[in-house]
């Protein structure tokens, strides 16, 4: 089959090869599946830099998320078994894990749906308790998981402030449903924050970005507000004062969705139904901004590591997806 593969670690566009390997074999409790469509996650890119927190033994195929057959015929949704990555024509993946890929949904759109909406539903819902009438600000809310936090937050009766980085994006976070948008390269986001909560701050942030992000929603989060540590898009990690968030009496946590598939995966199949229903009614769908082919799959993964997409670019491969 073919597969995109890894030899050694750099940018993605360099050390990204397309090449003729052996389709993976299950192991225990695995099972093989033919890819449908793949979507390209920030962390595609931080694998191929060999800065993720996960290093597979090289070479390995990136590709963290798919929506895949199995050899029965079911679309489902699944997390490729490392180092057999995503970007490739078959994956094993393991049998307990396989969610049924919502009817609502294409292929690619299914491709897209659990990583970036997950971590979003923990990260709102169960980390920040996010009310209904509450104000969230997203950072980078035109790329993947930020899109998604829009869409979750806006599906929760939030308010939904985005940041977003050049008026491409911000066209983008309009459409998505925010209903303050700030372009973090002309505007002050803390000034624009301000103005729009009336002085009070933003309840819920939701920072996949880190750097000057961070530094900026310490300064807008309200009274008892929530700042969720999602990633570090920017490359650089804070290291905040805590006096300052004692002062302000605001909580910084922490969260990291992949573990909550070895601490509680009951969990987790709960949120797949609930995106499920929400994709039913339209209150979700997974930005999908390309449907790349299988041959540019490396452009697109260097693309999403520069930072210059929206929503979701997924890899269709030749003669797969609906
Ligand atoms: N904690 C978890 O469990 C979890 C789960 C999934 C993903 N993540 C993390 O979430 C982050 C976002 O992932 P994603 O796949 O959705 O990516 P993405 O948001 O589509 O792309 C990253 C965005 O970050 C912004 N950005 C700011 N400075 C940047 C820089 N120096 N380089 C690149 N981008 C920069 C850009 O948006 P603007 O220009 O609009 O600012 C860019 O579009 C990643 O750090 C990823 O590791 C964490």
């Amino acid at each position: 089959m073919q597969a995109w593969q890894v030899h050694r670690s750099g940018e993605p566009s360099e050390v990204m090869r397309l090449e003729e390997v052996d389709r993976p074999t299950p192991g225990e409790g695995q099972v093989l599946l033919r890819v449908r469509a793949a979507n390209i996650n920030f962390p595609d890119a931080l694998l191929c830099r060999g800065q993720y927190q996960i290093k597979p033994p090289l070479p390995f195929t990136p590709g963290v998320e798919i929506c895949g057959e199995t050899e029965d015929g079911r679309r489902v949704i699944a997390n490729p078994a490392l180092p057999h990555g995503g970007l490739a024509e078959y994956v094993i993946a393991d049998e307990a894990a396989l969610l049924p890929a919502p009817d609502a949904l294409d292929d690619a759109e299914a491709a897209a749906l659990h990583i970036g909406y997950q971590t979003g539903w923990f990260g709102l819902h169960r980390r920040a308790g996010l009310k209904e009438g509450e104000t969230l600000l997203v950072h980078a809310a035109a790329g993947g998981v930020g899109s998604a936090a829009v869409q979750l937050g806006k599906a929760a009766g939030a308010k939904v402030i985005g940041v977003v980085g050049g008026p491409q994006k911000a066209a983008v976070a309009r459409e998505l449903g925010c209903d303050v948008v700030v372009d973090r390269r002309t505007e002050d986001i803390v000034a624009a924050v301000k103005e729009a909560t009336g002085g009070r701050g933003a309840d819920v942030i939701y920072d996949p970005v880190g750097g000057d992000a961070y530094a900026k929603s310490a300064k807008c989060v309200a009274f008892e507000g929530r700042i969720v540590i999602v990633g570090f898009a920017s490359g650089d990690i804070p290291a905040p004062a805590l006096n300052h968030a004692l002062v302000k009496n605001y909580s910084i946590m922490g969260l990291h969705w992949g573990l909550y598939a070895r601490k509680d995966p009951a969990s987790i199949a709960h949120c797949h139904r609930t995106l499920t229903e929400y994709a039913a009614k339209g209150l979700i769908k997974p930005l999908v901004s390309e449907r790349v082919p299988f041959k540019d799959a490396a452009d697109a993964v260097q693309r999403v590591a520069d930072g210059t997409t929206t929503g979701r670019l997924v890899v269709v491969p030749e003669g797969a997806g609906r």
